[in-house]
């Protein structure tokens, strides 16, 4: 198709290499990152996934060999043949990831008496629908992941994948092919080794991870351009990290998101809203946000209110605000068609609809029935709809739950003639769909974020690659099954590596009825996952953390209190991920990529660097096996007993136990009790301290800002770095500051867990400890620099 090298050139940061038939444009992202494309469908590059990212100055050099162009940088070795075969190495000459030579072949689908066929082995793939493919040589060795939120195990090897965004209502299972995002990323681990690919292309595209011919992985799209990043590690952090450069990573959000969510397709009226309000303070289970979905509105029209349900909605919010919640309410894409209806009335006249070939506002079948698609795609669209959440944030509501955005229709997909104007571009709803829920996240943002100047908390159900600049994400209909509860991990996991640091499953499930151990097994999950959002469908029974009796609700308000201590671990975590791209919850093999047992450990996660949560998944299981990885050792959080890692455990777990363990030498920041965030002012932060045993060195840095505005881009922050050894029988705790944010904390409560303490110096001087549970306590002043605690 290509043909052979006639000639290359190089410009800048970038290798124009002519084939006979087609050109190539190489470009080094930077030393570990490089870029192929070719406009088979369109000459620029418009992709919707990379807005702005400057391009690192890198020395590279490019050559003419025998066989090809090769380009060397710092790390990578990129060699071009004739008809666009590429091979990459390292730069020690180890062969990272190679291009497929040989045909397609399948494997053999057999139906009846077909055994000739099967002697012939594989089947040569004629036809194809795909018009942009590339096939990669497989290693036997090779295990992958990301993709984003795909059901099944956490490594994808062996599977077919479509991204298609796609709200099918029956139940989520292992061989779906599709759900509702599109994240076409992925790593590839072999020999310790990582990679990744981003294809950046916005139709239909296709990853075969090796399901139908166990010598190759492909990916492959129905239409647009080639068009797709090598993502250098050699580590998996390396790589996600390379990736959110690329796409972006999730900003910073107001810290009351990171609280417990409560949500119910519907609470309506306004009275059920503000009993089940009330009933979180009576029962002292902390709350921080109350979902509205979609029968507050009239009718199913976005931005409107239902006055009967809700007489007057912005008093009603402002009491609950009083109260420490927050209501965030579901905004969907379709339009009702009303006449005199001010939303559709505006996209008519301005013509702001999604229309067919004939330019007539195409109309399909949502909830308020017959509806219009608001055209995302067009900037002005984008403006007017992000203006339009003004009305709705006047009223008190304090974030947008984007739904519905594949965009879906009560008639199936949208036909592929539905047309978009795509940046001055017409395209046609197949080149448009998978983004369609991205820009309406953006528009969503764009909007809150110009009316109010803090940061936005948006929700979507559809996105792309890229849409974490914008939005979190939840994976949609789950169901109140336990299957669902053990699929959410890998799902999760995988999301996060995929650069969606902000996600979570409903917890308890969506559909179906839940019952009262499958909660709480699913409150312990969601504890430590970003968004804790518990949300039913209608029709299904109560699942408010209260709703199964006595034993569950005191389950259920342990967990979601240990959740509150722990929201200053887990806004550190969102902060630093800011920068890394890295997600709050992970799978082990992040961060012990050393460690092969790790690869495919699919029901135990990482949230962070210091937490390892192996929860229970199967109903009627009270104990389990839990990994502890290599390298370091582990304490039990319950008993603090400690284990070496690299051992598999027996754990037992009874309903009020979720096996958590506590990696040693970490220092977590806990903040007290609170019924919500910005209850109390904490002028005090809490500071668990696990000493390794191992005389390792260890290091936390602590950050603290106004928890809603953006000032913490022009330095209005505090860091807490904090430095803990232990040697010769003393551990020591040193601390540094950043300042720049006039709030500090007056004191630090210091507690070392697993200790016997004989004396407690604070900058040299005695002080005074008191014994817990398994170790002591003490109170040191912010202004102290340092503590020497002398153990036995
Ligand atoms: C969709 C959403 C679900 C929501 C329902 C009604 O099914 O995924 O979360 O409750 O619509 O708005």
């Amino acid at each position: 198709m290509f043909g052979k090298i006639k000639s290359f050139v190089k410009e800048d940061n970038k290798i124009k290499i002519q084939f006979q038939n087609k050109t190539l444009i190489v470009e080094i992202i930077n030393s570990g990152i490089v870029n192929f494309f070719v406009p088979l469908f369109r000459v620029e590059r418009a992709s919707k996934a990379v807005e702005s990212f400057v391009n690192q100055k890198c020395y590279f050099q490019v050559t003419k060999e025998d066989e090809g162009v090769v380009i060397t940088t710092e790390k990578l070795k990129v060699k071009i043949f004739e008809n666009f075969k590429v091979d990459i190495y390292d730069n020690y000459g180890n062969v990272l990831c190679e291009d497929y030579r040989g045909d397609r072949c399948s494997f053999i689908r057999r139906h009846g008496n077909l055994d000739v066929l099967a002697l012939e082995g594989h089947k040569v793939v004629k036809d194809s629908k795909y018009k942009v493919m590339v096939l990669k040589k497989m290693e036997g060795n090779t295990f992958f992941y990301g993709l984003g939120e795909q059901t099944g195990h956490l490594n994808k090897k062996g599977y077919h994948y479509k991204m298609w965004n796609t709200d099918d209502p029956s139940p989520h299972v292992e061989c779906d092919e599709c759900l509702y995002k599109t994240i076409p990323f992925f790593i590839a681990l072999k020999n310790k080794q990582a990679f990744g690919i981003f294809f950046d292309n916005t139709f239909e595209t296709h990853f075969d991870m090796g399901k139908e011919n166990a010598d190759y992985f492909s990916f492959s799209a129905v239409d647009g351009n080639l068009d797709y990043y090598f993502i250098y590690g050699p580590s998996v952090k390396e790589v996600v990290g390379g990736y959110t450069k690329i796409t972006g990573t999730t900003p910073l959000p107001q810290m009351w998101t990171l609280g417990y969510q409560q949500s119910r397709f519907s609470y309506t009226p306004e009275s059920r809203l503000l009993e089940i309000a009330d009933n979180f303070r009576k029962k002292d289970i902390p709350c921080d946000v109350i979902h509205l979905d979609i029968d507050y509105m009239d009718g199913y029209r976005v931005f409107t209110w239902d006055k009967d349900k809700f007489p007057d909605p912005k008093e009603t919010l402002s009491g609950l605000k009083e109260r420490g919640f927050k209501v965030v309410a579901i905004i969907d894409p379709a339009v009702k068609k009303d006449k005199g209806y001010k939303i559709y009335d505006e996209g008519i006249k301005n013509n702001f609809f999604a229309i067919d070939k004939d330019g007539i506002p195409h109309v399909d079948k949502v909830w308020p029935g017959d509806a219009l698609y608001p055209d995302f795609a067009n900037e002005k669209v984008r403006k007017w709809w992000g203006e339009n959440q003004k009305d709705i944030i006047d009223n008190g509501v304090a974030g947008i739950w984007n739904d519905m955005n594949e965009p879906a229709s009560f008639n199936g997909p949208l036909p592929d003639d539905i047309y978009f104007y795509n940046d001055g571009i017409i395209s046609d709803h197949r080149e448009f769909h998978n983004v369609y829920g991205h820009y309406m996240a953006k528009a969503t943002y764009d909007g809150i974020k110009e009316y109010t100047k803090k940061r936005p908390f948006v929700i979507t159900r559809a996105c792309y690659a890229g849409t974490q600049k914008y939005s979190t994400v939840w994976t949609g209909d789950n169901q109140s099954i336990w299957e669902h509860l053990r699929m959410s991990l890998p799902m999760l996991m995988n999301l996060g590596l995929s650069g969606m640091s902000f996600c979570g499953a409903d917890v308890g499930g969506f559909s179906f009825d839940c019952t009262s151990e499958l909660l709480s097994r699913w409150v312990q999950v969601g504890a430590f996952t970003p968004l804790f959002r518990n949300h039913s469908r209608d029709y299904t029974r109560d699942q408010e953390p209260w709703a199964f009796g006595q034993l569950t609700e005191d389950i259920n308000r342990k967990y979601i209190k240990l959740r509150y201590r722990l929201i200053p671990y887990l806004y550190d975590l969102m902060w630093e991920g800011e920068s890394t791209g890295l997600a709050v919850i992970r799978p082990l093999l992040l961060s012990y990529q050393q460690d092969e047992n790790t690869y495919e450990i699919n029901d135990q996660f990482l949230c962070g660097e210091n937490i390892l949560v192996a929860p229970i998944v199967e109903q009627g299981r009270n104990v389990r096996m839990v990994y502890l990885p290599k390298g370091d050792s582990w304490i039990d959080y319950w008993t603090n007993e400690t284990f070496e890692g690299g051992q598999y455990i027996i754990k037992k777990a009874p309903l009020d136990i979720c096996p958590i363990y506590i990696k040693s030498g970490s220092i977590i920041p806990n903040y007290p009790s609170q019924n919500y965030v910005g209850e109390k002012e904490i002028k005090e932060l809490i500071l668990n301290i696990y000493p390794s045993s191992t005389n390792k060195e260890s290091s936390y840095v602590h950050y603290q800002d106004d928890g809603e505005s953006f000032e913490y881009r022009t330095g209005k922050y505090n860091l807490y770095k904090f430095r803990l050894q232990n040697e010769n029988d003393v551990v020591s705790l040193k601390i540094n500051y950043e300042y720049g944010y006039e709030k500090m904390y007056e004191s630090f409560r210091i507690r070392i867990n697993n200790v016997k303490v004989l004396e407690v110096m604070v900058d040299d001087k005695k002080a005074d400890f008191i014994e817990v549970d398994n170790g002591i306590e003490f109170l040191i002043s912010s202004k102290n620099k340092k503590c020497f605690i002398k153990i036995k």
